[in-house]
């Protein structure tokens, strides 16, 4: 393709690239496919292996990461990124109100805006000519970090400005987060390689931003909101309620939950909404930020050394209350891990009854020095949890108890374990019923093979009444039996065992998550079963090649031999094929580069076989076809292509030539 032509398709490829991505991670609504997506981002990436000259700062292959950084270099914030003074309660409103009206000697109205106050980082981003040159942290409100390579793989923020009226220049403000179900998911990634976990949602996106390896930044999935601008000489727009629909259409994602209130009556109530609401938003906020509209009052107002004089932020009270600690319970886990957990004297936090809260494990308790009968801060935190943060040791009555950690299994009797340099304490029996309870709640839940109304009540039921004793008896329950339970009848009995003779067919992926491996959930597993393909070369990989899958660290690798060296386990796996469970054979094909994607072939191919092209397609996860169909999403054209070259022209198919199937595949193969 000529230079000129490359050049026309990038700028095409990028453009239909920045609009998809903005459909999909800012306004929620996808147009195209996930693979469509992905096939549109593999010629880009394409193209731009081949003329390297031709890549742009604002090119969606940018947000991928770059080289590591030794350190962030300083960025100087071109005016000051203030904080803001705090309220707690309405009446410290009125004073905000007076000390604004008295400032401005003015009669007119004043109007407000009313924003949720989002509990992330302030990031600062600078645009010249729609283009976005640097991204830097608040740091001390005059210089902050440069962390510009990070910010560019924030999806939500826009590398280039969209529209045709883009200002020269235009530095912005915001907050990256992270919403709590890219936090939860996040924190199960790190659990599973036995990673520390990250405290909350905030401490996530913090130790996200500041990575010196932008790859690292790249895989994390940070969200941002714009609330404002440095200055509002580069903007067209009067007031805040201008601002926001003109930084939208720029591209900036804004939130839907700010409103304009004409008086402060009004923000009162919007205040009372968003602390309604708080819980089903989909990301945590600490209260609602209050701005004066009009940006000639907000100029007039000026700031204190700290925060702007037009702006506070009213604080929702706190989701900590005070609870005492009635006694410690252990529960032992699927892998036998015991973790504590403190029983409290009921209290409601934010709405919601609280009997129990987490104390995460041994070492936990020493640092924070609880003891039995504490007083204690509890925090809940959206849908996490809640757990003990401090006791009140000032409120002992001297009545308190040791809280002793027990060092034989409360369910089995056994010695437990905590290995030199570890947090958690462990019961070493397979045998032990906790954890073969939980064992067959795993299997049977989300992570496992997700037999429908098999959940942890029924497991415990079919236990209990010495319906099964371990997961393989699931394939062998009897419909009798299963109707003679009390408040079972036929119906539900038929039910079940519909339910998991459904199961019977699944993916690798499941199957290995299913199996319950310390460290390895939902996510290892998918890694395993894409890089393995089959449960036999799981079962005889080493430690080496376990290590060499991306994303599997020691500990995983270490677990994975350990479980497949076991006897025992190997039985199970047996007696599950034994009772029919099977793996489907297609698992390696269904998570490739090219999954989606169904491929025709056409006329002589002269660097391979045909055969040997459509293997090509089938191992990186696409499928092939004969004939032609509306169902094909490429043809590839060999010499001599006939006429159903002409077909999937006709159909808008997107064709490719032996050499560019070739290039696709090439660096599918190096990328997967
Ligand atoms: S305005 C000069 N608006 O809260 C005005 N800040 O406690 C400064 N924040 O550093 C910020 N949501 O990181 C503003 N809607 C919002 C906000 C918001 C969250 C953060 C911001 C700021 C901190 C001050």
């Amino acid at each position: 393709m000529p230079q000129q032509q490359v050049e026309t398709r990038l700028t095409e490829l990028r453009a239909q690239l920045q609009h998809h991505a903005h459909q999909y991670y800012v306004l929620d609504d996808a147009l195209i496919s996930d693979a469509e997506y992905d096939r549109l981002f593999c010629e880009l990436l394409d193209l731009e292996e081949q003329f390297p000259e031709l890549v742009t700062p604002d090119s969606p292959s940018q947000r991928v990461g770059g080289e590591p950084l030794a350190a962030f270099a300083e960025s100087l914030h071109s005016l000051p990124m203030l904080s803001l003074d705090n309220i707690f309660v309405a009446e410290e409103l009125e004073d905000f109100e007076e000390r604004i009206r008295r400032r401005l000697s003015s009669s007119e109205q004043i109007t407000w805006t009313a924003e949720p106050k989002i509990d992330g980082l302030a990031v600062e981003l600078i645009y010249k000519n729609g283009l976005l040159i640097e991204g830097s942290t608040r740091g001390n409100g005059l210089v902050g970090e440069n962390i510009t390579a990070n910010l560019r793989t924030v999806r939500m923020i826009p590398l280039r400005l969209h529209g045709t009226e883009v200002p020269d220049q235009l530095t912005v403000r915001g907050e990256v987060f992270l919403s709590y179900r890219d936090f939860a998911y996040l924190n199960q990634q790190r659990s599973e390689q036995g990673e520390p976990l990250f405290a909350n949602p905030r401490n996530a996106a913090a130790g996200s931003l500041r990575q010196l390896d932008s790859k690292v930044t790249a895989a994390r999935p940070l969200s941002f909101f714009v609330y404002g601008i440095a200055d509002a000489v580069d903007t067209p727009c009067q007031n805040m309620a201008e601002l926001f629909p003109w930084l939208q259409a720029l591209g900036l994602p804004i939130n839907s939950q700010s409103k304009i209130c004409r008086n402060l009556n009004e923000a009162k109530q919007h205040y009372q909404h968003l602390l309604t609401i708080r819980h089903e938003l989909e990301y945590e906020i600490d209260g609602m930020v209050i701005k004066v509209n009009e940006f000639r009052f907000q100029e007039q107002l000026g700031n204190t050394a700290r925060a702007p004089r037009w702006a506070i932020a009213w604080k929702f009270p706190a989701e900590e209350v005070v609870a005492q600690i009635s006694s410690v319970e252990y529960q032992v886990g699927r892998t036998g891990a015991v973790t504590p957990v403190a029983v409290l004297e009921p209290v409601r936090i934010g709405g919601v009854e609280v009997r129990r809260a987490a104390l995460h494990n041994q070492e936990e308790i020493r640092r924070k020095g609880l003891m039995i009968g504490d007083r204690v801060l509890v925090r809940r935190a959206g849908d996490v949890i809640p757990e003990v943060i401090r006791p009140l040791i000032e409120q002992r009555s001297g009545s308190e108890e040791k809280i002793i950690f027990p060092k034989i299994c409360p369910v089995c009797g056994q010695p437990l374990h905590r290995p030199e340099g570890e947090a958690v304490t462990r019961c070493r029996n397979l045998y032990c019923p906790a954890q073969r309870l939980q064992r067959i709640i795993w299997f049977a839940g989300q992570s496992g093979l997700d037999i429908e109304g098999l959940g942890p009540k029924n497991v415990k039921k079919l236990l209990a009444e010495g319906l099964i004793k371990d997961i393989p008896d699931l394939f062998c329950l009897d419909k009798n039996q299963l109707e003679a339970l009390e408040g079972w009848g036929k119906k539900s009995a038929e039910r079940l065992l519909q339910a998991i003779a459904k199961t019977k067919q699944t993916t690798l992926a499941r199957f290995i998550s299913a199996l319950g491996i310390r460290h390895v959930g939902e996510t290892t597993a998918e890694l395993l079963a894409a890089s393995f393909g089959s449960l036999d070369k799981l079962r005889w990989a080493t430690q080496e090649r376990l290590l060499a899958v991306d994303g599997i660290g020691e500990q995983t690798a270490a677990a994975v031999t350990a479980y497949f060296a076991d006897q025992e386990n190997r039985e199970l796996i047996a007696r599950l094929q034994d009772l029919g469970l099977t793996i489907q054979a297609t698992e390696k094909q269904s998570v490739g580069t090219l999954t989606g994607m169904v491929f025709l072939f056409t006329g002589t191919l002269s660097s391979m076989t045909r055969i040997e092209a459509e293997e090509r397609v089938k191992s990186l996860g696409g499928e092939t076809v004969s004939s032609i169909s509306k169902k094909v999403t490429h043809l590839v054209a060999g010499e001599k292509a006939g006429s159903k070259l002409k077909k999937a022209t006709e159909l808008g198919i997107q064709i490719l030539d032996e050499q560019k199937f070739l290039r696709v595949t090439e660096l599918s193969i190096k990328t997967a």
